[in-house]
This record gives structure tokens, C-alpha cells and sequence, in this order.
């Protein structure tokens, strides 16, 4: 079976494509023929070894696929040959076949659409874990979202609409905007060329937001968080824009807010229950037409380096998928 290997840590040009033997599930694992995988902002930063999470070389990137079951290991009960499932494998899912925990599998309805399933689980984990837990988020308040066309961007965007809040997206260009619009966003801001700060007091009569969803830092989170409204919570999502902001913290005492982490893995892995209960509440909101995921390009496998690379450089909106 054909992968993507990273052999040495790197620019996505160093990945490689190669044929390697075909999968054995160990006991309690699942083998899966890979039909979609999602790409995600960390795989962007674990090739390069710039992410918490560090695989040993060489190693196969992409964190979720979905596809069919291929082979199940001694002691899987709950899946079978030919089932579709998608998974959140950890590493692995940029190739024709990846290899995951039966625990780690979920199985999908017979007209499931693969890409869709392989864009879900991270994104609206995140941002379902970051909106409705971490900021507990009410109907009637007011949240802004950085990056809010990326990929966990426009699932908090979606997220927010569904428990009634009002929606502000920021981001780089006006196509990305039409899109957080298409999605539910109430107003935009393009940051690179309006003024964050104005901006955001001109949406909220001067108030401010109650939440801030942050998945950029860089240069914007500063201006955001001194923007923020009174009791506001501060969501750190990530840095997709390089550098991790240092921020007064007399701005927090200023206006009675909060800036509140946000790690999913984490989440999911120490708070299991929780995790599928969220998934649950999503899917809800999925059949009634309120959560939509977009992608918005699909590439053959030998290409992974070049998804990569629209997603380093800021050329993604929504999702994107690799299909083997
Ligand atoms: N905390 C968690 O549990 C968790 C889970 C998943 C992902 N994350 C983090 O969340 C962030 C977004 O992930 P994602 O998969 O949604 O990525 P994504 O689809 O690429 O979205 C990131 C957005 O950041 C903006 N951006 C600003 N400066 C950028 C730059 N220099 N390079 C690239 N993008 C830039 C882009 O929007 P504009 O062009 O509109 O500015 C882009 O749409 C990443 O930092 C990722 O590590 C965190």
C-alpha cells in the first residue's frame, strides 16, 4: 500500500510517497482502506516537529480518515470487514490503509459521505469542547472568531449559530468571509485591511464580545482581548499565525474576564464521556441542517504536500481532504 512518510522533519516538500506491506491489525485494533483523510493545522507543524505531539521518524502524517474496514485484530467485537467507520487515528491517515484502536473507531451509515465523516471529528470536537464547555457560550450573547474561515474557525462559527448566539468571523480576505456567511455568521471583519479594534467596537455598540474564539494568536489576539466585552471569556485555540502572544494581564482585572485554555485531545482523552456527549449534541444539530462541514478541495494522496502547503500558507477555506 502506497503512504506518505516523513523521514526526516521538514517543509511538506520533504515528505515522500511510498509502498510499504499492507497493514496487520494487532490485537484490538481495526485496519481501515482509507478513502478520505482531513488535513489539520497541527500536521502542518508535527512534520516539522513543531507540535506537542512529537511521532518518532519516519512516520506516516494525518491524524483522521474514514474509509472501509479492511482487517479487525483478535478481540474486536463491535466492527466487521466491509463496515464503514471513521477514525481518529493520531498519526497514519495520509495513506491507502491506517491502522486504529477499535475505541478509536466509530461506525458510519451505509450512505455516509467518507470526506465529510474524515473532517468532522477534530474541528467540531474542538470547537463544540472549546464553545460549549470551555465558554459556556449562551444564546443571545455575542462571540467573535478569529480565523473563523479555517477549519475549527468555521465549526465554532456553525456552533455558535446553533445555540443562538449572534456571530461576528474575522479573517484575511473577503472569499473567506462570503463563506462564514454562507455558514451563519451575523458580521465580518476582514483583518487585513479594516481595523480589528474599531471594527469590533462598531459591531458591539461599544461593548465588546462575551466570547472570543482565538485559533490565530499572532498579532490579532492582543487587540481582540483588549476588546473583549465585560465578563468576556477568551478562548486559546492556537497559533496558526506563527507566534504565541504574551497579553497584559491587568486587561483580565480590567474587564472581569477570562482567558480560558483549550486542548480537545486532551479532553477527549481524560474526559471520555463528556467528549461523546458533545458528539451527540452534534449530531443533532448535523440532522437539522445547523452543522455543515465545508470542503472545499480534495487531493489524490501524492499530492498531500501540496494540501499541506495551501494550508501553511493560508490558502485553505473550510476543510480539505486527501483521498487515496
Ligand atoms: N486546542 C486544540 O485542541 C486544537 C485542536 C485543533 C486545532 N488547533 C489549532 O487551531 C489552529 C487552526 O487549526 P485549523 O486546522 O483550523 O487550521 P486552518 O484551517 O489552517 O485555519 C487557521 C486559520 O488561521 C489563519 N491564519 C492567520 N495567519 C496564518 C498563517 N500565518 N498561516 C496559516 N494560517 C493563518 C487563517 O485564516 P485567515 O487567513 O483568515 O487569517 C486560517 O484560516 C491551529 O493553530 C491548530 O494547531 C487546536
Amino acid at each position: 500500500m502506497r503512504a506518505i512518510r516523513c523521514n526526516q522533519y521538514g517543509p511538506p516538500e520533504r515528505l515522500t510517497v511510498e509502498t510499504l506491506s499492507d497493514l496487520e491489525p494487532k490485537a484490538g485494533e481495526v485496519v481501515i482502506d482509507v478513502k478520505a483523510a482531513s488535513v489539520n493545522f497541527p500536521d502542518v507543524l508535527i512534520i516539522e516537529n513543531k507540535y506537542q505531539m512529537k511521532p518518532p521518524l519516519p512516520f506516516t502524517p494525518g491524524s483522521e480518515a474514514a474509509g472501509v474496514v479492511r482487517a479487525v485484530g483478535d478481540g474486536v467485537r463491535d466492527f466487521r470487514v466491509g463496515q464503514r467507520v471513521v477514525a481518529f487515528t493520531g498519526s497514519g491517515a495520509f495513506a491507502e490503509q491506517a491502522v486504529a484502536p477499535a475505541s478509536a473507531c466509530v461506525p458510519l451509515p451505509d450512505d455516509a459521505d467518507f470526506a465529510v465523516a474524515a473532517a468532522f471529528t477534530l474541528a467540531y470536537g474542538t470547537s463544540h469542547h472549546a464553545v460549549v464547555d470551555r465558554a459556556q457560550l449562551k444564546a443571545g450573547e455575542t462571540m467573535l472568531v478569529l480565523g473563523a474561515a479555517g477549519g475549527v474557525g468555521l465549526a465554532a462559527v456553525e456552533i455558535g449559530k446553533a445555540l443562538g448566539a449572534r456571530v461576528i468571523a474575522a479573517a484575511s480576505t473577503d472569499e473567506k468571509l462570503a463563506t462564514c456567511v454562507e455558514h451563519g455568521a451575523d458580521a465580518t471583519i476582514n483583518y487585513s485591511r479594516e481595523d480589528l479594534r474599531e471594527r469590533i467596537k462598531a459591531l458591539t455598540d461599544g461593548k465588546g464580545p462575551d466570547v472570543i474564539y482565538d485559533p490565530v494568536g499572532g498579532i490579532y489576539s492582543e487587540p481582540a482581548f483588549r476588546s473583549i466585552g465585560w465578563r468576556g471569556r477568551y478562548l486559546v485555540v492556537g497559533f496558526a499565525n506563527g507566534e504565541i502572544p504574551k497579553l497584559p494581564l491587568n486587561l483580565t482585572l480590567l474587564k472581569g474576564a477570562s482567558i480560558v485554555g483549550v486542548f480537545w485531545g486532551d479532553y477527549a482523552r481524560r474526559e471520555p464521556q463528556n467528549n461523546v456527549a458533545g458528539f451527540e449534541q452534534m449530531l443533532g444539530w448535523m440532522k437539522a441542517g445547523k452543522l455543515r462541514p465545508h470542503i472545499s478541495a480534495r487531493y489524490a494522496l501524492e499530492d498531500t504536500p501540496r494540501a499541506l502547503r495551501d494550508m501553511a500558507e493560508r490558502r485553505v477555506i473550510g476543510k480539505i481532504v486527501i483521498t487515496p
